[in-house]
């Protein structure tokens, strides 16, 4: 049923605030983001494998903001599920912003994580988000308009103990959405690339263990205030935001490393210190 938007004065885009899809909407970060948007007066798109945790949460929104809530059930580790999603993105002209955040992790060594397990994480933290970023992109290009969330991690910086894959993933996420960026620059459709912490959620029973026991809670975030910083850094243009990273130089120090690493890395002659080529 169509429902009256709420007025409101902090959209992300200057008129209508249009339909978002969610992916991963049943719990944590998902969730959230599904609220906050709600709460801007987006309608929703709401994408899990959980249909009644999704029919639980449309409903609730509705209720609470007004807005229509669809839920879309799609397991995204399949090609069938990411497709659903893909149609709809080709489809729904009303769609103004994908949150791609469905994915999880495994916290073992490689060598004791089963390939099911490896090939669902790649399918889902990467060919997923990589097909809906292509799906997402293209419409909003036609229009000239419209929003990418990519979340990746803080765990794509660099090789954390025990989530070789997980890490790997997240790491893929980082670049793809920068070259992401740099393909819509000019343009006035915008990818944000989210990059989290600790954050609470049940993401971390998925994984596997009591990893999140173990951290101190002093580097443990909400996944309100995690949800709450993304969308401010979005508000406020960034194109790549760390909710718990607080010393913003560092993030600077990092792009402007790999960018020198990139410039640096190709040359027709062998370094010296290998003592080889003319
Ligand atoms: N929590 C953290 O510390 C943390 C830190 C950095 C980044 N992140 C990232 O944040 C994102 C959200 O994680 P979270 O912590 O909020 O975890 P979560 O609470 O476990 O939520 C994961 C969501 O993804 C959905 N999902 C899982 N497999 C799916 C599949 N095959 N098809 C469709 N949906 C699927 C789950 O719903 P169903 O089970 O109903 O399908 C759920 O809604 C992930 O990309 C994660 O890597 C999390």
């Amino acid at each position: 049923m169509t429902q009256p938007r709420p007025a409101t004065s902090d959209l992300t885009s200057a008129s209508i605030p249009g339909t978002a899809i969610v992916t991963g909407a049943s719990s944590g970060i998902g969730r959230v983001y599904a609220e906050r948007l709600a709460a801007r007066g987006h309608d929703l798109i709401l994408v899990a494998r959980r249909r009644d945790r999704l029919e639980e949460l449309a409903g609730d929104l509705r209720a609470r903001f007004s807005v229509n809530a669809e839920v879309l059930v799609a397991d995204l580790s399949t090609q069938e599920g990411v497709a659903t999603v893909e149609r709809r993105l080709a489809t729904d002209a009303s769609v103004s912003l994908l949150v791609n955040n469905a994915g999880f992790s495994a916290l073992k060594l490689l060598t004791e994580t089963p390939d099911e397990t490896i090939g669902g994480m790649i399918a889902l933290n990467i060919t997923a988000l990589t097909v809906l970023s292509k799906a997402a992109l293209t419409a909003f290009r036609q229009r000239d308009a419209g929003t990418l969330v990519n979340i990746g991690s803080g765990a794509g910086f660099s090789p954390y103990p025990g989530i070789p894959v997980y890490g790997a993933t997240k790491a893929y996420v980082f670049l793809f959405t920068r070259a992401l960026q740099q393909e819509v620059a000019g343009t006035a459709v915008r990818v944000q690339l989210v990059l989290p912490g600790a954050v609470i959620s049940e993401g971390w029973e998925v994984a596997g263990g009591d990893a999140l026991e173990a951290l101190p809670d002093s580097i443990v975030m909400t996944t309100e205030d995690c949800v709450d910083a993304a969308l401010a850094g979005l508000d406020q243009g960034e194109p790549i935001t760390a909710p718990s990273l607080h010393d913003a130089s560092l993030l600077e120090e990092f792009l402007g490393l790999s960018g020198r690493m990139l410039e640096s890395v190709f040359d027709a002659r062998p370094a010296g210190r290998y003592g080889v080529g003319g």
